[in-house]
């Protein structure tokens, strides 16, 4: 494959922002549009290709703007669609692409199509949400869970029905085996592309049709009390269907109608059902997230094993991404710890396929300890102390020392660290062997070398904690040395060249051949056949 073959979103790295905690500029304790716009130069500074915002547009932030009310506006908390303008224009004057989130899944239930669809079981919209008449025992029509606890049915007394909700009550999901649905939601994506967004990451994509018979999901026999009550039932009749595929092909034939532009699936499956939404003929998303770094426990052999099944199992022309993160799963330093996070950090970046980054990351946030009194997420509302509640990675990003870390002049909505003082943007700016630092030479050692942002992936090994791999390119090669556990260790057999970066970003010219020691959580970055200092 030679250089031009690649598409921006296979070379590039995107950054997702979750808008609430990345800069307040009016001081209601709020991120907002012009606060991203103020950090524009940050971003660019960082290296990254690509922005992925959570959702902007209005809601009434049951969900934190996951439950919308108007798909084809922006939320006054966060700004006006001239400011959105603005920042589209900014990004790509700087050379960044915007990707927006899209929830087709379901809406708020205060969006107009809602509230027109319970009025009445006649209503011309009745039929874009999921109604079910009771069961004959008058309670829910069948077994089926919310994901945030509790029942999917809830009944509206008006009409004597009950209404589908795979997430909150307040979030009906919407039916896409109507047409019209169809047809609305591919306008709310046409509404954004004619305003130059390059792309969509799409909420809960596997969770868009559900069983038409509406059978009961079947009992998990692994599901123990104090597990998470949503995984009681195993959602074969919820997620997943086959018909959904339908829905994906037709998502896409929308974006093609553009030039260049991305769509990527959120979606939590096993590798053999996840490779499915690359679409018969790759006419599906040209990313499902893949989030086995987010899930797979922490050891070099298991790892190997992930990636190399993960390559293998991608369609003829499917491209690999990597998930290091996100604003529903706890912050890599809190599951790996600060050393290992580096060795993350390089892991990520070093991958074949895009690499998607969490805010904050970069300066090695950990996930903050939320007060009681401080909880917003309702899924720690709703099914507290399981630990499931996902307040503690969206917190301010923390940008310098000081009140606040420099995200608001007011007290923000989500809590601050003590330790913000020291883990900050401005600080890590001026430590050369700061996480920052790291990052920073990893995105311009990935953007620079086509080895390591589209060459091919050569060979993987694991030794011990040590994880081993190449990466290919016309001729230009790397060898990437990961020290997964917390001991020194010996990596054999390494060819002959010279380190590029290393974790501790003090061996960069260190000739390597055979034998290298590796400190514990150190990661080495060797350029094959070039010669040392
Ligand atoms: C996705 C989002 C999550 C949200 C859910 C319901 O998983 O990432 O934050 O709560 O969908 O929209
Ligand atoms: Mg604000």
């Amino acid at each position: 494959m030679t250089t031009h073959d690649t598409r921006w979103w296979q070379h590039g790295i995107v950054y997702q922002i979750y808008p609430r905690s990345f800069q307040d500029t009016d001081g209601d304790g709020i991120g907002d549009l012009a606060g991203i716009v103020s950090r524009l130069d940050y971003l660019s500074w960082l290296g990254v290709d690509a922005i992925w915002l959570s959702p902007v547009f209005p809601s009434p932030m049951k969900d934190f703007g996951y439950d919308i009310s108007d798909f084809c506006a922006i939320h006054p908390i966060f700004g006006t669609l001239d400011e959105f303008d603005r920042l589209v224009t900014e990004a790509h004057r700087r050379g960044m692409r915007l990707i927006l989130d899209y929830v087709p899944n379901h809406t708020s239930d205060q969006h107009p199509w809602f509230q027109a669809s319970r009025s009445s079981r006649d209503d011309p919209k009745r039929d874009w949400y999921i109604w079910r008449d009771p069961g004959p025992d008058g309670g829910p029509p069948n077994n089926w869970l919310s994901t945030f606890g509790g029942s999917g049915w809830e009944f509206d007394e008006a009409t004597g029905q009950y209404y589908y909700h795979a997430f909150l009550k307040e979030q009906p999901d919407l039916n896409w085996r109507d047409p019209e649905v169809v047809r609305a939601m591919h306008d709310a994506l046409r509404f954004w592309l004619d305003r130059g967004v390059d792309g969509f990451r799409v909420d809960v994509l596997w969770h868009l049709i559900k069983d038409d018979r509406f059978r009961d999901n079947p009992i998990n026999p692994e599901w123990r009390p104090g597990h998470d009550p949503y995984q009681r039932l195993v959602p074969v009749y919820t997620t997943d269907r086959p018909e959904v595929l339908d829905v994906v092909a037709g998502l896409r034939s929308v974006v093609d109608e553009y030039d260049d532009r991305l769509l990527i699936g959120e979606i939590y499956l096993p590798l053999e059902r996840l490779v499915a939404y690359y679409g018969t003929d790759l006419e599906g998303v040209h990313l499902p997230f893949n989030f086995q770094l987010v899930e797979a426990p922490w050891h070099a052999r298991s790892l190997a094993r992930m990636i190399e099944d993960y390559e293998e199992a991608l369609p003829p022309g499917g491209w690999p991404n990597w998930v290091l993160g996100n604003h529903d799963k706890p912050r890599i330093a809190s599951r790996v710890g600060t050393a290992q996070a580096r060795v993350a950090a390089m892991m990520l970046l070093t991958l074949r396929g895009t690499p998607t980054m969490y805010y904050g990351d970069e300066i090695g946030m950990h996930d903050v300890p939320i007060p009681p009194d401080r909880i917003q997420d309702p899924f720690e509302k709703n099914v507290p102390g399981l630990g499931l509640g996902r307040d503690p990675q969206r917190t301010p990003m923390q940008w310098e020392p000081g009140r606040a870390a420099g995200f608001s002049t007011a007290e923000p909505w989500l809590p601050v660290p003590g330790d913000a003082d020291t883990v900050n943007v401005a600080t890590q700016e001026q430590a050369p062997d700061s996480m920052l630092a790291l990052y920073r030479n990893l995105v311009a050692l990935r953007r620079g070398e086509p080895a390591l942002n589209r060459g091919s992936f050569v060979r993987i090994e694991a030794e011990g904690d040590v994880l081993v791999y190449l990466r290919e390119h016309e001729g230009r090669c790397f060898a990437v040395l990961l020290n997964l556990g917390d001991e020194p260790h010996e990596a054999h057999g390494v060819p002959a060249g010279a380190v590029v970066l290393s974790t501790g970003l003090d061996r960069s010219g260190e000739p390597v051949e055979g034998t290298v020691s590796l400190h514990a959580g150190e990661g080495l970055i060797v350029e094959v056949g070039r010669r040392g200092r």
